[in-house]
């Protein structure tokens, strides 16, 4: 598969089964997929760029790295279940920008329809993390790039946490440019755009809507 990069460390595996399991409550979900985006961050952004910077440690003056971007990452949450993971990303790293993006699916149509797009100003010298839990269908982390490539950012990914591989194999086809990173790949979807064996719906668990 093109650009598919699993994050399969023990802990997060450990515990994406505690948040797949049913019994689990919202509060123990919601901080499990903050603990998980955390570990996760740690893989997305090992290769951002370093420079040296003069410091005086207590010690004596060194020459130590610091990330070389001038401009803040860019963390885009597609609302609403990003949320989850947006705040784990912004335990680490306080400081990066955010930008949102909600979609829905009308069901007339069923296309995908863009209803709010805020993101940072200028991106063309940002580097954009888009997250959202799930690709099932793909349908909306699809529709959610486009409008961000044509803000031109330096790079663009996309870490969920869950696929189906129906979705991921939409995503490589609109989008075979953007890397995209997960912590496991599921086995299907059902009838309805679930995945199985999944984790049930991400927003109504993380926010407790059902
Ligand atoms: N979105 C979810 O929250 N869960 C799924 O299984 C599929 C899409």
């Amino acid at each position: 598969m093109p650009d598919l990069h699993l994050i399969d460390h023990p802990l997060i595996q450990h515990k994406l089964t505690l948040m797949r399991r049913a019994e689990t409550s919202t509060a123990k979900f919601r901080t499990l997929l903050k603990e998980i985006s955390l570990l996760m961050a740690y893989e997305v952004t090992r290769d951002l760029p370093l420079k040296l910077e003069t410091i005086q440690t207590p010690m004596a003056t060194m020459e130590a790295p610091v990330l070389a971007p001038e401009k803040k990452l860019v963390v885009v949450s597609i609302m609403r279940a990003g949320q989850g993971i947006l705040d784990g990303i912004l335990e680490l790293m306080p400081s990066a920008r955010v930008g949102h993006i909600g979609l829905y699916r009308d069901p007339q149509t069923l296309r995908v329809i863009e209803y709010f797009f805020k993101v940072p100003e200028d991106l063309s010298d940002r580097d954009v993390l888009v997250v959202d839990p799930m690709i099932a269908t793909g349908n909306t982390a699809v529709a959610a790039l486009y409008p961000l490539k044509q803000a031109k950012p330096r790079s663009l990914r996309f870490l969920c946490l869950l696929a189906a591989p129906e979705g991921i194999a939409h995503f490589h086809r609109e989008h075979p440019d953007v890397p995209l990173y997960a912590a496991a790949v599921d086995e299907k979807l059902d009838e309805r755009g679930y995945i199985l064996p999944g984790l049930g719906d991400a927003g109504d668990r993380l926010f407790g809507t059902k």
